[in-house]
Parts: C-alpha cells; sequence; structure tokens
C-alpha cells in the first residue's frame, strides 16, 4: 500500500477528531455591573483523534477539565475555541435541526445515576423521551418492543419500565443511565465516571455490560475516570489530562509499560500492586502540593511546580507542546526523552503556594465574554 492510501484509511476510521479545543469559563464580579475578572481555563487546548469502535479512557485529578471536555464534544457546554470534528461535521457549526441530530449519535453516560435520573420519571418515561425528541417513537407496539429490547440488552426485567429511579440499587439505576443513552442509537458514547460512584463489587458488572455493549452494537467510547486503575481494561488508548490539557497519550499497554510523562509516572506509581516483592521495588512518586487553581494555571510546563524532574528555566517558561516519541506515544515534556534515559534525575519538590488572584502572564486573557451552559 502507498503512503497515501494509508494516511486516507487512517483518515476514514477517525470518527472524532478534536482539535486545540478550549472552553473558558468567565470569573464575574461585581452586583450592578458583571465584570470579567478573569476566567476558569477548564479546557485549554486540547487536539485527539478517536477511531470508530475503539475505547479512549481519559484519566486526571478532580478538577482538570475532564467532564467539560466530554459535555464540549457533545456541545452541551460551547467551545471558547478550536474544533470538534464528529464523523466529518465540525459540531461547533451546526445550528437547529443539525445539532439536534448530531446530538442524537453523541451521548453521555453520567457519573452520578442517581442525580442524572429524574427522580419523578417513571424508568418508561425515560427511556421514551429521547426517543421521543428524535422522532424515534413512532407507535406503541414498535416502541414497546424498543423498550423491552434496551432493558434486556442491560440487564434489567421489563417490570422496570413502571418503577422509579429510587426503586433501584445504584447498580441497576446506572444501567438506566446506559439503556437511556441507547435508546436513541448513537455512535459515540461518553461516559463519565461510569462505575466511580459504584460499589466495587457492581463496578466489574457495569464495565463488562459497557464492553459486551459496545461489541454487539459497534460503539466508540470515551470513558472518563480519575484514576488510571478503572480504565486500563477497558480502553484501547489512554489521554491522560492535567490543568486543561493532554500531557500524554498512548496505547494502554504503552502507557502502563513505559509512562514517559511524570505525571503519569506518579499516577501509576500510586496504584499498589498485589505481589508483594513488586510492591515494594514499585517507584513511588508523591507529588508535592495541590493541583494549582485552573483559574491561575503555572506559567511554562503547568506540571512545573510538582514536577520532580523540572529543570530552570525552560520548564517554567515554555510550554511544551504534545510531541510523538513512539509511534502513537504523544508526550508533552521538554526533557522526556532524558528522564526516560535516566539523564535526568528526580529532585525534590517544594510544595508551592498558588496566589489565587494573580494572573498567569502567559495566557490571552481577551477570550469570550461569556460560555452559555446549553443542557
Ligand atoms: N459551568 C462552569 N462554570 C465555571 N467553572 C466551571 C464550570 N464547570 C466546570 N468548571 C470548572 O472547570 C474546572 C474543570 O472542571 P471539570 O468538572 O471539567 O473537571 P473534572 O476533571 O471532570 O473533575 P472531577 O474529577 O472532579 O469530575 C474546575 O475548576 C471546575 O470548577
Ligand atoms: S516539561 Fe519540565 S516541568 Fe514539565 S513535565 Fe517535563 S520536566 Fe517536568
Ligand atoms: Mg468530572
Amino acid at each position: 500500500m502507498t503512503e497515501t492510501v494509508v494516511e486516507s484509511t487512517v483518515e476514514t476510521d477517525v470518527l472524532l477528531r478534536v482539535d486545540d479545543l478550549k472552553v473558558h469559563f468567565p470569573i464575574k464580579r461585581g452586583i450592578i455591573f458583571d465584570k470579567t475578572i478573569g476566567y476558569v481555563y477548564a479546557v485549554d487546548g486540547v487536539s485527539l483523534a478517536i477511531r470508530r469502535g475503539e475505547t479512549y479512557g481519559l484519566v486526571g485529578e478532580s478538577g482538570c477539565g475532564k467532564t467539560t471536555l466530554g459535555r464540549a464534544i457533545l456541545r452541551l457546554v460551547e467551545p471558547t475555541g478550536g474544533v470538534v470534528d464528529f464523523d466529518g461535521t465540525d459540531v461547533a457549526g451546526l445550528k437547529g435541526e443539525e445539532l439536534r441530530k448530531s446530538r442524537r449519535r453523541m451521548q453521555m453516560i453520567f457519573q452520578d445515576p442517581l442525580s442524572s435520573l429524574d427522580p419523578r420519571q417513571s424508568v418508561e418515561s425515560i427511556l421514551t423521551e429521547g426517543m421521543r425528541a428524535h422522532g424515534l417513537d413512532k407507535d406503541k407496539e414498535s416502541t414497546h418492543e424498543r423498550l423491552r429490547e434496551l432493558l434486556a440488552a442491560v440487564g434489567l426485567p421489563e417490570s422496570a419500565l413502571r418503577k422509579y429511579p429510587h426503586e433501584f440499587s445504584g447498580g441497576q439505576r446506572q444501567r438506566i443511565g446506559i439503556a437511556r443513552a441507547l435508546a436513541v442509537e448513537p455512535d459515540l458514547i461518553v461516559a463519565d465516571e461510569p462505575v466511580s460512584a459504584l460499589d466495587v463489587s457492581v463496578q466489574a458488572q457495569v464495565v463488562n455490560l459497557l464492553e459486551d455493549l459496545q461489541e454487539k452494537l459497534g460503539l466508540t467510547y470515551v470513558v472518563i475516570a480519575h484514576d488510571l486503575a478503572v480504565v486500563r481494561h477497558i480502553s484501547d488508548r489512554i489521554g491522560v489530562m492535567y490543568l486543561g490539557s493532554l500531557v500524554e497519550e498512548a496505547t494502554a499497554d504503552a502507557l502502563y509499560e513505559e509512562p514517559l510523562h511524570p505525571y503519569t509516572r506518579a499516577l501509576l506509581s500510586a496504584i499498589p500492586v498485589p505481589d508483594p516483592k513488586v510492591e515494594d521495588a514499585r517507584e513511588q512518586i508523591l507529588l508535592a502540593g495541590d493541583l494549582p487553581s485552573p483559574a491561575n494555571p503555572p506559567s511554562g510546563c503547568r506540571f512545573h511546580t510538582r514536577c520532580p524532574w523540572k529543570q530552570e528555566t525552560r520548564c517554567s517558561t515554555e510550554r511544551p507542546e504534545l510531541r510523538e516519541l513512539a509511534t502513537g506515544h504523544r508526550v508533552a515534556c521538554h526533557f522526556a526523552e532524558e528522564i526516560r534515559d535516566g539523564q535526568i534525575q528526580r529532585h525534590e519538590v517544594k510544595a508551592e503556594l498558588v496566589d489565587e488572584v494573580a494572573i498567569n502572564p502567559d495566557v490571552d486573557l481577551s477570550g469570550p465574554a461569556s460560555v452559555s451552559e446549553v443542557i
């Protein structure tokens, strides 16, 4: 095959392409005049591509922008800048009927199954709502047949239709959330921490259900989690986020075998290993200080305030690009090769106090006046 053919095959295989996506929420003060005094840089320049049928895991600490990125992909929050291209169409430019159509093809499973299901609606009404909105509720009989199919697909009995969310356990409620997403026959599902609110004993069942459904229906997933252990087995590829950007992206195996970004190494070092011998030899990297505020992200490399490999002065002055170190393995660190090859050693990091008020000199404040939620 020639190079052009290979490239075009890869192109058509991509279902979702995100390019330099930004979501900046304005911080407003003032009683009479709503004055914008800064921005929360929740998502700040994310680029990634997800192939059809793939599961892409998105991990990072609380507040690093995972949910906002997921919502911006579905246009449940208006992006400040960048492109979300879904199956060849720029989602940002869609309006009215076109936007509604693309929304049907992208669905979200929410982190907290209880608060995302209306307690006053029966399961039947929850499941038919989306179908009706997208014109899939054609006649009573076929709708009922579809509801039965959906419940069977997520492992719930038909009697569930007449019940209300509070009558179910956490795991069952998440099954209802999954059925609601499936009801409109989507191609892409963004699952936002789909199991983190569930008991450990039912987490595996829900993960297995998601995997089975993917196989049966050819779904593409973005699975969000704050801990790498949850996404490891379900993901083909994983993106690690820190303060609004991707710092590393690789196949799940490559990321675990050879994490190249200091932040990923720290995240992985926090996962205990069952084998006591391996556990004793395990590299443990404790990160100094808390996650800085996304309203005042550090200059240069956003991780430099906590990085045990930080170098003077490039790390604090120049923002590293996400660059490919090995095929499909992208890292945003100026010194990734030197760290990998042991040419730069780890050092102690003193926790820095985060100044909430000061504005970062390298961020452009001429952003949008307002970002509206459009759920
Ligand atoms: N509607 C909003 N208005 C203003 N700020 C927001 C809004 N939504 C999120 N943020 C802020 O954006 C940042 C990223 O939030 P987000 O919920 O995307 O993080 P997350 O990675 O999903 O965190 P978690 O793991 O806790 O769910 C946070 O600082 C959050 O406070
Ligand atoms: S660029 Fe510098 S501060 Fe950032 S991760 Fe690499 S070594 Fe650490
Ligand atoms: Mg979240």
